[in-house]
């Protein structure tokens, strides 16, 4: 069998899920020359690593050194600080605070306002005769959730979606932009963003709400509160990390619960299989696809000697259809017990935003598939090329109109 080795292959982007299976089942721990670094896709072994402190999360700064241009380096300089990129003490610290600052903000009493705010933009989306799934719903709504919780003015919506963009393109070179000037702009993005929250952290020291912001930013009793670049770095991440993610877990999962119609009307006649149904388009087709280690310390992975300065790509997208794991692996199965699916990662770093994402992906596809009778999705997916997301640009559907 030819192992496929490169993950930016058209064939592994458009099935990502078959090459992880072909490497998961004749070469679980694989050396990739491509990408100079172990492709790991079993679940025990991707579960072991996010407990493993001989792999780093600060993968970040290693590579800055080498980033071309001033821009980039600039762009890597800041993201660098991001707690996500951060290992202990650092990422104790900074977890402790945001993770405060989520426990207050009682996510699950959020649903009410998502479910309006979801509602709203269905309601836009069958007025204009919609035909995209991205652009009216998916997309929109993370990034509205999070602009929100940080207390940003309803106003400034349309600038968040677009500086999370420009985000992306720089971080992850999504949507394969190749334009010269990509990291100008980014850049440029980036710097407008930063002076934007760093107005907010401002007017919420002044006058502090109940929003997350002014959570994080604390009654300055906690000696180790985050200063202001701490926390302009913190609402960056927030937006980075919480809006393509769960963009794609809204359209991942209706591309994949519509494809069977039986399984569609099911979950659309009985509520309280959405949540199910969520959970197994996370494990089946999660929004992250690979995740990056840096080994700090040689050690032994079935048989394999693992060498500091290396990286490690730990394949989600393999762990979660593990037949050692899951029964059936590649069935959607709607009695599956609680989840294993690693589709928020695990240990120290596993997602914050995990309450949120779940809450924000059960509206949206419960109400889609309720408000769009026979909803189906036109056409193959083309994924984007990129290793870490499963990304949809768009998502074409067809309904049976709207109900009485
Ligand atoms: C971390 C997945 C939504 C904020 C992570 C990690 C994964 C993940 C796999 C671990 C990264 C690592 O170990 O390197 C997802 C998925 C989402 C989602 C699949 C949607 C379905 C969100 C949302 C937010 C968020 C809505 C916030 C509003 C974060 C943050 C981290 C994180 C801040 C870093 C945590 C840390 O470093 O301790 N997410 N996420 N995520 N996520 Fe999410």
């Amino acid at each position: 069998t030819e192992l496929p080795d490169d993950l930016l292959s058209p064939e592994a982007v458009r099935d990502p899920d078959g090459a992880a299976a072909v490497l998961r089942e004749h070469d679980p721990v694989h050396w990739s020359p491509t990408h100079r670094a172990w492709l790991v896709t079993r679940h025990d072994d991707v579960v072991a690593a996010f407990r493993n402190p001989a792999l780093s999360s600060d993968r970040v700064r290693p590579v800055m050194s080498k980033a071309s241009g001033d821009a980039s380096q600039r762009i890597l300089g800041l993201i660098s600080e991001w707690m996500v990129v951060t290992d202990p003490p650092a990422h104790t610290r900074l977890r402790r605070l945001s993770g405060m600052a989520f426990k207050q903000q009682q996510i699950a009493a959020m649903e009410e306002r998502i479910q309006a705010l979801v509602d709203e933009l269905v309601d836009a989306f069958l007025a204009d005769g919609g035909a995209d799934l991205v652009a009216g719903v998916a997309y929109p709504l993370p990034a509205i959730v999070i602009a929100e919780m940080l207390g940003a003015p309803a106003q400034d919506r349309d600038r968040f979606r677009a500086w999370s963009d420009e985000l992306a393109l720089v971080a992850f070179g999504a949507g394969g932009d190749a334009r010269p000037d990509r990291h100008e702009r980014a850049l440029r993005g980036l710097e407008e963003m930063a002076g934007y929250f760093r107005e907010l952290v401002a007017l919420r020291r002044r006058e502090p709400g109940g929003d997350m912001l002014s959570a994080m930013i604390g009654d300055g009793s906690d000696s180790e509160a985050l200063d202001d670049d701490e926390l302009v770095g913190m609402c960056a991440l927030l937006l980075f990390a919480g809006h393509e993610t769960t963009t794609n877990a809204i359209a991942n999962a209706i591309r994949l619960l519509t494809a069977d119609p039986a399984l569609r009307d099911r979950v659309r006649d009985d509520p309280a299989l959405v949540n199910p149904a969520v959970e197994e388009a996370l494990r089946l087709v999660g929004p992250i696809k690979v995740l990056v280690r840096w080994v700090v310390e040689d050690h032994e992975l079935r048989g394999r000697t693992i060498r500091r300065g290396e990286r490690v790509y730990l394949l989600l997208c393999g762990a979660n259809r593990d037949p050692e794991r899951f029964y059936d692996p590649d069935t959607v199965d709607l009695a599956r017990e609680r989840a294993t699916h690693v589709a928020f990662g695990r240990g120290i770093h596993a997602c914050i935003g995990a309450q949120l994402a779940r809450i924000e992906t059960r509206i949206a596809v419960g109400t889609l598939l309720r408000r769009l009778p026979g909803l189906r999705v036109e056409g193959e997916p083309e994924y984007l090329p990129t290793i870490a997301s499963r990304a949809q640009a768009s998502l074409p559907v067809t309904h049976d109109g709207v109900p009485a």
